[in-house]
């Protein structure tokens, strides 16, 4: 069994937590995009559920093998929206309330020499990262450059 600074275990709880909030997060906006009747939007939400759920089963595995029970007590409640670009704003705060936890404790761990999890929150990281970039290119998608929306207007 492998062993870790409280520090490290706290930053892992506080992933549980925020990962499994987004899970709630994003199912329950796969379920209001549906309501919506935009299936395929439903479609994407759903697919970031389960990436989310992989993470949060990454993060429980690490914890067992600490030999720690994972207690996620901080899940936030659900911020809806009344359309999809309110919706993916509050989705990108949220992965970026992600970003920012996994960016500290990947500092943490490479300043007291822990190597592993370093790396292990580093790949987290790195994958919030990516879907705070897709989420950023489906809101410039909806949301055309205001030049653009001008020029049309003349
Ligand atoms: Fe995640
Ligand atoms: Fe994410």
């Amino acid at each position: 069994m492998g062993t870790a600074h409280p520090r490290v275990l706290a930053a892992l709880g506080r992933a549980l937590s925020l990962e499994l909030t987004a899970v709630q997060q994003y199912l329950t906006h796969a379920s209001l995009l549906e309501a919506w009747g935009d299936a395929s939007g439903s479609d994407r939400f759903r697919r970031e559920t389960v990436e989310e759920m992989q993470h949060s089963e990454r993060i429980v595995k690490r914890m067992i093998a600490l030999g720690v029970a994972p207690a996620a007590s901080q899940l936030q409640p659900v911020s809806t929206a009344t359309d999809l670009p309110g919706l993916l704003e509050l989705n990108r705060q949220l992965e970026d309330q992600l970003i920012v936890h996994y960016a500290e404790a990947t500092r943490f761990c490479r300043l007291i020499g822990d190597t592993i999890h370093a790396e292990f929150f580093q790949a987290l990281l790195e994958e919030e990262q990516h879907h705070s970039g897709d989420i950023t290119r489906w809101l410039s998608e909806l949301r055309p450059p205001l030049q653009r929306q001008e020029r049309a207007r003349f």
